[in-house]
């Protein structure tokens, strides 16, 4: 049930009818959209100008009339009025809109439909590089990552979740140095997970320069012995190998409870270190098949472009190629990453490879995109969901392996002494006002503030468009107004405790739902706003933006708010009218909660 598509299949004969060019009648359609001032009616439909312009002699107010006078008889608008240039205003029925909110109430999924043609979706997330500690660098990833995974599969796409873990890398040659020369055995037997980050921290202070992702030529002895380790480790040395093997459990130990804590569950974790045996006969291929050159030594792919540019000057211009096997025979994350490529599609068969990874990796996955197309996968839709940086409070980035960077686990109790914050001031707040507040079990509010803080910090992620940087400040991300998950989750725990109040069988609202009356203004803006929840949840998938969700769930909120504050619901004029406002109290809280889940973030009763 989405309104938005219901207009549109009510105008589609009309402009099939009228159009001088029906190839057209798609983009006329796309014009249909939701009114961005409440004033002009629920709807606009902004066509009658560009078919105008095409056909001569015509005025936009004219055409307007005629798509008007071309709709077919039906009972989901109001006589449609012509403004402006040539703008037809829209306004749903009432007694539309009160059946639809009775449809969806009986609706587990409230109103989204199933897509006409599910997909299945490979989505790359989280990626942290393991054996050093986790920071919040690598946080963005984690939960947009997991907000597509679960926004998709409510929507009836098959997706697989692939952590694609930094496990073969650099990292390992500080572990395997760190150990060989500075491990303390008896801490490394009592806690190895605490002794290996001891290790990784105490050798990465004493580098020169803060870089451990960059695997290039060094100055720097100590840099240097480690990339010797790693060098060691991928050629195979047994010393090495078999002690990547004591490491890599307790590394993944590390990692556990953040995704616990985070409710993050990714169905495979298929590391660099997975496609390393594969690695040689990738660049026999690409080179067989001519997708990669021999290039001064070494292998490369060209760049997006499909060249290879040789000098500087050339290279000034576009982009550079990138290289798949180094003159001293070793492999790269590019090379890697095709490997990876070779292997989803191989084993999945996706229609689509989504990859959750910071902005400043754009250009190798444009390069390796270009390149698998040509390489034989040009039916896969690759796109490189990309997002900003997390700043400080000071507007700096938080890099994911410098000092700046708060441990996770930190960061999460710090999010976790917000949440409590804000509870006992809600208490506070709600005994002032006279209310009778229960002291809770302590039990309950730590997971209440537990669901508060982490609340907090996903969302105020996901409410940023998500390719700008956003300023990590847990104070603004707890806010009582404005659009946070602490206000939103209030909303809820407030149509919570309506319910409870009231005593209504709940069960029994739900699936046989009273006669709904809008006559106030404040209940149609509700009904029609929980009715275009299924519009919000199609706009996330289009481009792939939880922001879209966030946003409509901040609307909807707010409309839930005046709504309340203008329409008595326990003390409604007649009980039809206390059963009519309980139904939509009920769904603005299954709303909020359906939408909440979506992005991995959970509700609690009463906060
Ligand atoms: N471990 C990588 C990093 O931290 C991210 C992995 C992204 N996924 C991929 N298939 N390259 O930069």
């Amino acid at each position: 049930m989405n309104l938005l598509t219901q207009l549109r299949s009510l105008f589609e004969p009309a402009l099939t009818a009228l159009a001088s060019d029906k190839a057209k009648v798609p983009d006329y359609l796309g014009a249909i959209k939701p009114s961005s001032n409440a004033d002009h009616g629920d709807y606009q439909a902004n066509m009658a100008m560009a078919m105008a312009n095409r056909a001569a002699g015509q005025k936009p107010p004219d055409v307007a009339k005629a798509i008007i006078a071309a709709l077919p008889a039906n009972d989901m608008l109001e006589a449609p009025t012509v403004a402006g240039p040539g703008f037809i205003n829209l306004r749903l029925k009432s007694e539309f809109l009160a059946k639809a909110i009775q449809r969806i109430a009986t609706d587990p999924k409230l109103g989204v439909e199933p897509a006409a043609k599910p997909k299945t979706f490979v989505i790359d997330l989280s990626g942290p590089n393991v054996a050093k500690p986790l920071h919040v660098g690598h946080l963005r990833s984690t939960i947009i990552g997991d907000a597509l995974v679960r926004i998709l599969r409510f929507l009836g796409h098959t997706v697989v979740g692939d952590n694609h873990l930094g496990d073969w890398g650099l990292q390992f040659g500080i572990l395997i140095y760190g150990y060989k020369n500075h491990c303390d055995a008896a801490a490394f037997a009592a806690d190895p997970v605490r002794e290996l980050a001891r290790l990784y921290v105490t050798i990465k202070k004493q580098f020169k320069k803060d870089d451990d992702e960059e695997e290039g030529p060094t100055d720097d002895p100590l840099k240097k012995a480690c990339q010797e380790e790693t060098a060691k480790l991928h050629a195979g040395d047994a010393e090495n190998v078999a002690l990547w093997k004591t490491f890599m459990p307790a590394c993944l130990e590390m990692l556990r409870p953040i995704y616990e804590r985070l409710d993050v569950k990714i169905d495979h974790a298929l590391g660099e270190s997975f496609y390393n045996p594969m690695l040689p006969g990738i660049v026999e291929d690409m080179l067989a098949n001519k997708i990669a050159f021999e290039s001064k030594g070494a292998v490369v792919i060209p760049n997006a472009k499909g060249n290879i540019p040789q000098t500087e000057e050339e290279q000034g211009k576009e982009d550079p190629p990138a290289i798949i096997r180094k003159r001293d025979g070793a492999f790269t994350y590019t090379t890697t990453d095709l490997a990876t490529i070779k292997h989803r599609a191989e084993t999945w068969k996706p229609d689509a490879m989504l990859y959750v990874v910071g902005a400043p990796q754009a250009l190798h996955f444009k390069t390796i995109f270009a390149q698998a197309k040509r390489w034989g996968y040009d039916s896969v839709e690759f796109q490189h969901i990309q997002f900003g940086s997390m700043l400080n409070t000071e507007r700096k980035k938080i890099s994911t392996s410098g000092d700046n960077a708060p441990e996770l686990e930190l960061l999460l109790n710090d999010a976790a002494s917000h949440g409590l914050k804000r509870y006992h001031e809600s208490v506070a707040d709600r005994r002032g006002h006279g209310h009778e507040v229960p002291d809770l079990e302590a039990a309950e509010v730590s997971r209440i503030a537990e669901t508060i803080g982490v609340g907090a910090v996903k969302y105020a992620d996901l409410s940023q468009n998500r390719t700008t940087d956003y300023v990590f400040d847990l104070d603004k991300m707890t806010a009582t107004t404005g659009n946070t998950a602490t206000y939103v989750q209030y909303a809820y725990a407030r149509t919570a405790g309506i319910l409870r109040d009231s005593g209504v069988d709940v069960a029994e609202l739900r699936s046989s739902p009273p006669v709904v009356s809008l006559a106030e203004p404040q209940e149609r803006a509700l009904a029609l706003q929980l009715l275009r929840f299924p519009e919000a949840v199609e706009a996330a998938t289009a481009d792939y933006s939880p922001h879209l969700i966030t946003a409509y769930l901040w609307d909807t909120a707010k409309a839930f708010s005046v709504f309340y504050d203008k329409c008595h619901v326990l003390k409604a004029a007649t009980p039809e009218l206390k059963d009519s406002r309980l139904l939509l109290v009920d769904l603005v809280g299954r709303v909020i909660k359906q939408a909440l889940d979506l992005l991995g973030i959970e509700t609690v009763e009463r906060m």
